[in-house]
């Protein structure tokens, strides 16, 4: 039994049972987790514990554990920093202006081909760490600041590094359908992307594009994903609807995405697309409080219909400068008008589903990683309650607590 840990007098342990529909969350008191190599063995009642069955006993002290967070959306590895836009923005300016003069996704495309891979994995990793220490225990993370081939993949590459370096799931997206960069036409561009799409394939899990007015269109959407179908890839996201009304949505649920990311202004129609195609819907109440939308999505319908919803933060410089899963659920609830319960799932299982690592990870139930997350409290919904709190004790990657240095840098 050297590989056993029991961890014993849990206050309050939250798991997700996603056998129940709508996924729920189950509480219990007064329980002890097993932890197995890494993963939950099982969960046993009362503190009467046989020490000498355990290679370790820790004793929670009557702690709260939640599963450890998922954040699946981000585009954590960048250069730069874009202040003097938020500046702009809060004095009229739109977000989409900024972009077509030249400014928004393109300032961070210019800082991060300057950087190099090293200065890159610097960031990003400290980055990572202070998300770690705020509760996320796996990562999606995109491309998109390149907008060439090589600076692409210098960000992958990044990526990569990251997964093998720090022991949390990774999954990594291609974006190179994120903008359209200076001194090509949109139809250029976006011919550059299809032509060069299979070099990708090796270097990520999956590709995304940004459906936007003046930016990528539906048929664009359609393009790539029937492409990146042929070229092998499986996962298929996209970010829609998020400043106006495209339709890439529906198209991209139709395709099999499997999750449509934003989705401010999606209709019933996407919404039955979304639950027809099993697609997630993934929603960050960061950016609608960033860029002062005033538009929410319709998250009720998609809960009513029965939609998968997952949260996350869109770590970026330019609409969700945050490494903060707290703050998302905090937000999610608030803005949404959706409880706890509901927002807790979402960024645990909901979000592990958009990643298609839900079995693995996200409800911590027998059979899964351990990973999750002791708090400050004794009651996990304070998380809702208070904002501007961080409730995050201690992270457990696989069963083991992660040793943040003090002071990670905020970059
Ligand atoms: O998810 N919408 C497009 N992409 C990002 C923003 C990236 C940026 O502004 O740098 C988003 O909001
Ligand atoms: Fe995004």
């Amino acid at each position: 039994m050297n590989d056993t840990i029991c961890f014993r007098n849990i206050g309050q342990l939250v798991q997700v049972d996603a056998t129940s529909q709508p996924p729920r969350l189950k509480i219990s008191d007064g329980r002890a987790l097993i932890v197995k190599n890494g993963r939950v063995e099982k969960v046993l009642k009362g503190s009467g514990l046989k020490s000498s069955n355990y290679s370790k006993v820790i004793d929670l002290k009557g702690k709260t554990v939640i599963p450890g967070l998922v954040d699946c959306h981000t585009h954590l590895i960048y250069a730069g920093e874009r202040k003097s836009e938020m500046e702009c923005r809060l004095s009229g300016s739109s977000y989409l202006d900024i972009l077509q003069s030249g400014g928004g996704i393109l300032n961070t495309v210019n800082a991060t081909r300057e950087a190099d891979e090293k200065s890159l994995l610097k960031t990003a990793k400290a980055r990572m760490r202070r998300m770690v220490a705020l509760g996320t225990t796996a990562f999606e993370i995109k491309s998109g600041y390149g907008l060439d081939l090589d600076t692409e993949k210098k960000i992958l590459s990044v990526g990569s590094r990251l997964k093998k370096e720090l022991s949390v799931p990774v999954t990594l997206t291609y974006l190179g359908a994120h903008a359209v960069p200076d001194g090509s036409t949109r139809s250029e561009y976006f011919d550059f992307i299809m032509e060069h799409l299979p070099q990708f394939r090796d270097l990520a899990d999956g590709v995304d594009i940004f459906c936007e007015e003046d930016v990528f269109s539906v048929k664009d959407l359609k393009r790539l994903f029937l492409h990146a179908k042929l070229v092998g890839f499986t996962q298929l996201r996209a970010h829609v609807e998020e400043l106006s009304y495209q339709g890439g949505c529906a198209e991209a649920a139709r395709l099999g995405a499997v999750s449509c990311d934003h989705l401010e202004y999606a209709n019933p129609r996407d919404i039955r697309a979304m639950k027809h195609g099993d697609t997630v819907a993934v929603l960050m109440p960061g950016v609608t409080f960033f860029l002062g939308g005033e538009k929410i999505p319709l998250v009720h319908s998609m809960l009513d219909a029965g939609v998968t919803l997952a949260l996350a933060t869109d770590c970026n410089p330019g609409s969700s400068p945050t490494y903060n899963m707290q703050t998302v659920l905090n937000l999610a609830c608030h803005l949404y008008r959706i409880t706890p319960e509901q927002a807790l799932v979402a960024a645990t299982y909901g979000s592990a589903k958009a990643l298609e690592g839900h079995k693995e990870y996200g409800s911590l139930q027998p059979g899964q990683r351990a990973d999750f997350l002791t708090l400050k409290t004794k009651d996990y919904r304070d998380l809702f309650y208070y904002f501007g709190e961080n409730f995050v004790d201690q992270t457990f990657i696989q069963g083991n607590p992660v040793r943040i240095p003090k002071n990670p840098a905020i970059e």
